[in-house]
């Protein structure tokens, strides 16, 4: 990289995006009086993300995925801390950032593991392809090699993800119209099968692991990935914080305050010179036990 002082003022901010001019912003190189009412939002994205013109093939399925991935309800752990974001005080702009933040690892933003997996499940598939089943082979090594949870599959609330089988539809559509090659499609569906021959029961695909396959079929980098879903959960994010804002809970807590917590530390003692007329780390008669059940507070 150069040294700083040897970047021109020009060079400071580098991009291929946007190239703005008074009278003029072209956007990956198209004048966006040209892209507006002409290029739709979800193409826009892809516009600026990829530099490229959306196929209508890969829109529908961009769109449904985009779609299927906003909300999961108040229990969703990013949408809650948006409402309780909002409820102690936080704008709009803030709440949005609280949720956004809460996708991570194991709730919302294990796509782009996912699309880790699956490009990595592809690799490892064309270098076994003598064995009788690779995909069960390699999901099972993956398992003991890199992370005994398969990002992607498995869900608390859902038995069958009803946004997974109509993604599939989708992609069926898309493949049948040659605007995706399905090799992901196909890799994900069979990793379900093999989870449930190595677990001996059905970890049902998530919207993260739909979404991952979708996205591998683009050719997408994992980051996007998740990006794309972070994108897609800040429109219930927001329409859940600002809901919020409307019924007028002040510091609302992760559950109703007659709901009690464990206390499971030490029983109540007192400091070294403190006068409790016992030892140092004694406890006083009637002190709360350890593992006691409390209510909850507000702050
Ligand atoms: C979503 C998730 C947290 C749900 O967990 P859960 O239903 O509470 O499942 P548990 O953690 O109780 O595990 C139950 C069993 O299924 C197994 N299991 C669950 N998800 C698994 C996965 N993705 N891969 C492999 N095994 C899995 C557990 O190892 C456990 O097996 P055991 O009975 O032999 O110990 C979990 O499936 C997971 O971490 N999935 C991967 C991350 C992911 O996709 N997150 C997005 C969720 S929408």
């Amino acid at each position: 990289m150069a040294d700083r002082a040897e970047i021109s003022p020009g060079d400071w901010w580098r991009t291929s995006i946007i190239d703005i001019e008074p009278g003029k912003i072209n956007v990956r190189g198209y004048p966006i009086q040209d892209l507006i009412g002409r290029v739709d939002f979800v193409s826009m994205i892809w516009l600026y993300l990829t530099g490229e013109l959306l196929t209508p093939g890969r829109r529908k399925l961009l769109e449904g995925t985009l779609a299927g991935s906003m909300d999961h309800g108040p229990h969703a752990p990013s949408i809650a801390a948006a409402r309780m974001a909002v409820s102690c005080g936080l704008p709009l702009n803030s709440a949005v950032a609280t949720g956004a933040g809460m996708l991570g690892d194991i709730h919302g933003g294990a796509g782009q593991q996912c699309m880790a997996f699956l490009y990595r499940l592809g690799e490892m598939v064309d270098e076994r392809a003598d064995d009788a089943d690779p995909v069960i082979s390699a999901v099972r090594d993956y398992m003991k090699t890199e992370s005994p949870f398969i990002p992607g599959f498995g869900h608390r609330f859902h038995p069958v993800d009803p946004r997974v089988p109509r993604l599939y539809e989708l992609m069926d559509e898309a493949k049948a119209e040659g605007a995706i090659d399905g090799r992901y499609a196909d890799l994900a569906r069979r990793v379900e099968d093999a989870l449930a021959e190595i677990k001996g029961k059905r970890l049902p695909m998530n919207i993260d692991g739909v979404s991952a396959a979708v996205f591998c079929e683009f050719g997408l980098a994992p980051e996007l990935g998740r990006g794309l879903f972070v994108l897609a959960r800040s429109v219930g994010v927001l329409a859940h914080a600002y809901e919020q804002g409307g019924q007028g809970h002040r510091i609302k807590g992760p559950m109703p305050r007659h709901i009690p917590y464990t206390y499971e530390g030490p029983a109540e003692r007192r400091l070294p010179d403190a006068e409790t007329g016992t030892g140092p780390g004694s406890t006083k008669s009637g002190s709360t036990k350890s593992g006691s059940t409390k209510s909850g507070t507000d702050v």
